[in-house]
């Protein structure tokens, strides 16, 4: 740990100590969010930072696609909180909004902010958020804690690249526009997590660890497992993954975590019949697959399918925390090849972080335990033989107006 890392902590914990009294620059407006002395924001932009949807390309059943490239960069505040550092970083932002479209084509982005944010400023506790925690029998992770998170997503991968040199190196200008404000004047980055999703972008990257020699991927595969993700109707509305009244309104949760994939059996000893009932359920087979449109019509008979079939999906586990027919998590996870080797960086937002936490429970399948023997803690257990969890960590992400340090 450098010395100004530890001098931050010591901040942190005299902010932490005297209330606010480590933020007294601070003026918070009647909403709650600092006083920032800008004028109103000019770009063309959604309230909500994590309003995609209505800019993504659909596909041919109205199925929102998510940008092919992503880039998560993990945040700590280099400097105490300060009206001058939030319009910076306020300012920071709108340089993003005006170099590229609020879409796909353009850039997509939200500044979240972590529970160590909360923690340094004391609203841990009144914050949607708190630290991740072990969430299965079979995974020890790193339970990771950030300040902030910078999400980056478009289909050109040169433009995330630009924004990260622009936002935190030495890059000057952006799509013909000047620099004026950087994060990196506020925040050091910790971690970065980089990946793809999309159609060619799979078999690009098959040299990785945990990929067999020769994985039977097309080029019109979007994920390493090889199937789609993300129908309409398995997804949470950007409506319901909102938080609706109280301080944090208008905002969302955000969990990261990074899963490791090892796919040699996956290809190797399933067929796709196999594969269908692991990622699926046995209910299916790879034609009815290949016939979903909007949806995944699943019957919702895991425990039946235990007992008969000895195996039972990752989609029919997960769907059981459905309310009133729709899915909690809104997923906006990709694959990734960081450290070499296949993963995912399961990224989704939610209104309450119960609701990630619930449905990874009913992913990890302990209820029907008993209903089979050859259901294990992981084996013929959806997805869980082939993935492992390195780490969590989760997030707020305020509404636009209020991204520059929330609540304080
Ligand atoms: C390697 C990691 C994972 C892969 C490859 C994967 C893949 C899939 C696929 C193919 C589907 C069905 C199609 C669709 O998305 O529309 C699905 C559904 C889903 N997954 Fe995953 N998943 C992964 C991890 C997770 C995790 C960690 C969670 C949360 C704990 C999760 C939650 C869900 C949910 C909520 C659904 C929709 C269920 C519904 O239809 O209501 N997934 N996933």
């Amino acid at each position: 740990m450098g010395l100004r890392r530890r001098l931050l902590g010591k901040l942190a914990g005299a902010a932490v100590a005297g209330g606010l009294a480590g933020c007294s620059q601070f003026r918070p407006g009647d909403d709650g969010s600092a006083n920032l002395d800008l004028p109103s924001n000019p770009n063309d932009v959604p309230a909500r930072q994590h309003a995609w949807n209505d800019v993504s390309r659909r596909d041919a059943h109205g199925n929102p696609l998510l940008p092919r490239h992503h880039r998560v960069l993990l945040l700590d505040l280099a400097e105490s909180p300060s009206v001058e550092a939030a319009e910076r970083v306020e300012r920071a932002m709108r340089g993003l909004e005006s170099a590229y479209d609020w879409s796909s084509d353009g850039l997509l982005h939200s500044l979240a902010w972590g529970t160590s944010y909360f923690e340094r400023v004391g609203e841990l506790d009144a914050s949607p958020i708190r630290k991740p925690k072990v969430l299965s029998r079979t995974d020890d992770p790193d339970l990771l804690d950030f300040d902030a998170a910078l999400v980056l997503a478009g289909d050109a991968a040169s433009h995330l690249q630009a924004a990260e040199a622009a936002m935190f190196g030495s890059r000057g200008s952006l799509a013909g526009t000047s620099v004026d404000a950087r994060l990196g004047d506020v925040f050091d980055v910790s971690a970065r997590r980089t990946g793809f999703r999309g159609a060619g972008l799979p078999v690009a990257h098959t040299d990785a660890e945990g990929i067999p020699e020769n994985p039977p991927l097309s080029e019109g595969d979007r994920m390493f497992m090889g199937f789609r993700s993300g129908f309409r109707g398995t997804q949470a509305s950007e409506d319901r993954a909102t938080i609706g009244s109280g301080a944090y309104a208008g905002g969302t949760t955000m969990h990261l975590s990074h899963l490791r994939q090892s796919l040699g059996e996956w290809f190797e000893a399933f067929d796709a019949d196999e594969r269908v009932a692991r990622m699926f359920s046995p209910e299916f087979s790879p034609a009815d697959v290949e016939g979903f449109t909007d949806d995944v019509p699943f019957s919702d008979e895991v425990t039946r399918h235990a007992r008969e079939f000895d195996v039972v999906g990752h989609q029919e586990k997960v769907a059981q925390t459905r309310k009133d027919g729709e899915p909690l998590l809104l997923r906006r996870d990709f694959n990734t090849v960081d450290g070499g080797h296949a993963g995912v960086h399961f990224l989704s937002l939610q209104k309450s972080l119960s609701a990630f936490e619930r449905t990874r429970k009913a992913m990890n399948g302990w209820y029907v335990r008993d209903d089979s023997p050859e259901i294990t803690d992981r084996e013929n257990n959806g997805i869980l033989n082939f993935v492992s969890v390195r780490s969590r960590a989760n997030f707020y992400v305020p509404p636009r107006e209020e991204r520059a340090f929330p609540q304080l």
